[in-house]
């Protein structure tokens, strides 16, 4: 069977060239990363890095030989303005000429890497519309804004999943050829929903109404909801998503007491922006407690958010208990 391969996908789609570069571009990358995560231990690459990223977090050995090979990816590309990354401090102005900016988490739910678990490379490109000079000021635009977005999930096969604003397209890494296939064209979820995803450890810090919402769910069918619902958490984002975009359900990572300071785990520019993209184009909802997260206008590119996105009556009925 003839499959079509990512750069004719583009083409069709009438994507500006610009920005089909850097798609390109970060697929490629993607290719080189899943090989270094294929080799694993062989490599040496596991483990920790000795660091901690700006966000106060571990760094693995991988996430930052992933931040690497991406950012060198993206700066030898002339369509890229600027970078900013969640494992760099300040963003990285990179051509004059170039039109987009890209955010990216290079290595989603890295604590999966030392148990040969599923992670994830994560992207959000936004038009430059600023000054010769690239200044973080440039990237603090509404997920609303995103030219294109996606991800490329590293597990038992390689899949890049994208959206350049016309619904939500899958590939898959042929291994032997290194170019991506599309094998997904109607990514859709659906509004009820069946299955929910949430650390359940963390339960007692989230805001009361959060509790009574999972509570309820919990309860299946001799609770309000009246019906059973199943619960999965990879704990890489990525991988949630990547089932929600495939057979539905809610995603949440709420807000917690612990941290009050913190609006939440997830960054807005490189989590819950690009998968949020992807998940409202594949007929999901996104949202805050109070507010869809796309036109949430960031005021710092490592800010973070409190995430509930996937199946649109689920999401809203969550909202609603927030706002009851
Ligand atoms: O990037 C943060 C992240 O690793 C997400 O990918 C994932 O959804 C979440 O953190 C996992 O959090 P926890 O450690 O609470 O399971
Ligand atoms: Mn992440």
């Amino acid at each position: 069977m003839s499959r079509i391969a990512l750069p004719q996908y583009l083409a069709d789609a009438s994507v500006a060239a610009e920005l089909q570069s850097i798609i390109i571009g970060l697929a490629e990358v993607s290719a080189d990363i899943s090989i270094a995560l294929a080799k694993g231990a062989l490599a040496g690459i596991l483990g920790a890095a000795g660091a901690e990223n700006v966000q106060g977090e571990d760094q693995k050995k991988l996430d930052v030989i992933a931040n690497d090979m991406i950012k060198d990816a993206l700066a030898a590309l002339p369509a890229v303005r600027g970078l900013a990354s969640e494992e760099e401090t300040d963003v990285v102005p990179c051509h004059t000429s170039g039109s987009f900016l890209v955010t990216f988490d290079p290595l989603d739910g890295s604590s999966n890497i030392d148990i040969n678990s599923m992670v994830g490379t994560i992207f959000s490109v936004l038009p430059h519309t600023g000054d010769a000079t690239v200044t973080e000021q440039d990237f603090l635009q509404p997920g609303r804004n995103q030219s294109a977005a996606g991800y490329v999930l590293y597990g038992p096969s390689v899949m890049l999943v994208l959206s350049t604003g016309n619904g939500v397209v899958m590939f898959t890494l042929d291994q032997d050829t290194g170019s991506y296939l599309l094998t997904e064209s109607d990514v859709n979820i659906p509004a009820e929903a069946k299955e929910f995803s949430i650390n359940m450890s963390n339960q007692r810090h989230w805001l009361a109404p959060m509790q009574t919402y999972i509570s309820d769910l919990i309860a299946g069918k001799d609770g309000p909801r009246g019906k059973d619902f199943n619960m999965r958490w990879v704990a890489a984002m990525v991988a949630d998503v990547h089932r929600i975009l495939c057979r539905g359900g809610l995603f949440t990572y709420p807000w917690d007491s612990r941290k009050p300071e913190q609006a939440g785990k997830l960054r807005l520019m490189y989590e819950a922006n690009p998968m949020g993209f992807l998940v409202e184009q594949a007929g999901g909802e996104v949202w805050t407690p109070d507010g869809k997260i796309l036109d949430i206008q960031p005021e710092h590119i490592h800010q973070r958010v409190p995430v509930i996105l996937g199946a649109a009556n689920e999401v809203a009925l969550c909202v609603d208990y927030h706002q009851r």
